[in-house]
């Protein structure tokens, strides 16, 4: 089977049956079309590789699905937003999607290799080329700004301190941080963490950048800029990213393509176009950036 035949067999189950109990009272008129919309949208314009693809992947942590067979394509060269509520399971799936999180069932695929059954060495090489952002910014407490973006450098290069220096200012300057690599986290407010945090998944210039929820915890315009921001060095470097989130404005404003998680389920993913225009009322809920939830 052709990947493309292959994809299009991958059709997405009802939305109907996805938002069943949670979103009671919802009137989803057209759950066909979004299936149709993912499956051909992801894999098969234009004929994209796939940067990164989940198949089927299934996890359950302390007895609770919160990876409920997703089915996920992310084209190479673009930037993805993985949109939906909380405890929707975003930050399972990316972890999942740069091998953090091993999953019970299913696989991942990194440019159509999978992750599970690479050799250690390919594994690091893969890594090497993920930049990840995480939720919490997850700096090193006892290290300073400085050495938290230089640490990646030290770890998977043979560079010289003259050049690792000049590399982490290049990048702590691009994050809006020149001058702040002497400070230590604890002196950082939220934002500037999630900068740091940034600049250190930016610093080995990976082909793919997965960002978890970079516009939470801060405020409205401090969120905007950090969109702004991600989106600027899409635009300059290319390669692909992954923006998880809860902002249906970002999704709209900023991403190629657009994924909506739920329950740990993917209710509808497709190019941002498409998925805008889908009449479907819950995507389009979540795309306004509204909350979903029983009753809703
Ligand atoms: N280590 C863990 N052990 C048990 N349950 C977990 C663990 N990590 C996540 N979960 C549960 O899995 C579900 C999905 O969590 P996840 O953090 O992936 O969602 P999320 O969409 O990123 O949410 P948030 O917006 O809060 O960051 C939640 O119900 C969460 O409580
Ligand atoms: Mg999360």
């Amino acid at each position: 089977m052709s990947p493309a035949s292959a994809a299009s067999a991958r059709t997405l189950p009802a939305v109907s049956a996805l938002v069943g109990a949670g979103a009671r009272g919802t009137a989803v008129p057209s759950p066909i079309a979004v299936g149709r919309l993912a499956a051909n949208g992801v894999r098969t314009c234009c004929g994209q590789l796939l940067a990164l693809e989940t198949r089927a992947l299934r996890k359950r942590l302390e007895g609770r699905e919160v990876l409920a067979g997703v089915d996920l394509g992310i084209p190479e060269g673009s930037l993805a937003v993985v949109l939906g509520p909380p405890r929707s399971g975003k930050s399972a799936l990316l972890k999942a999607l740069v091998g953090l999180l091993e999953p019970d069932s299913g696989e991942v695929r990194v440019r159509d290799r999978p992750l599970g059954r690479m050799s250690r060495s390919e594994v690091l090489a893969v890594r090497r080329d993920i930049g990840v952002m995480f939720q919490e910014a997850g700096l090193f407490s006892s290290l300073t700004v400085f050495e938290n973006v230089a640490f990646p450098l030290r770890q998977h290069t043979e560079l010289r301190e003259p050049q690792i220096r000049e590399l982490v200012d290049a990048q702590l300057a691009a994050v809006g941080l020149a001058g702040a690599g002497a400070r230590m986290p604890i002196e950082l407010s939220r934002a500037m963490k999630k900068r740091v945090s940034l600049a250190r998944a930016l610093v080995l210039k990976p082909g793919i950048v997965v960002c978890d929820e970079p516009d939470r915890g801060i405020d409205g315009v401090r969120s905007a800029l950090m969109g702004r921001l991600l989106a600027e060095r899409h635009r300059r470097v290319g390669g692909t990213m992954v923006i998880a989130t809860q902002d249906g404005a970002l999704a709209r404003t900023v991403a190629d393509h657009v994924a909506v998680l739920w329950e740990g389920k993917l209710l509808a993913s497709g190019p941002r176009e498409a998925m805008v225009r889908c009449d479907d009322p819950v995507v389009q809920r979540v795309l306004a950036g509204a909350k979903l939830g029983a009753g809703a």
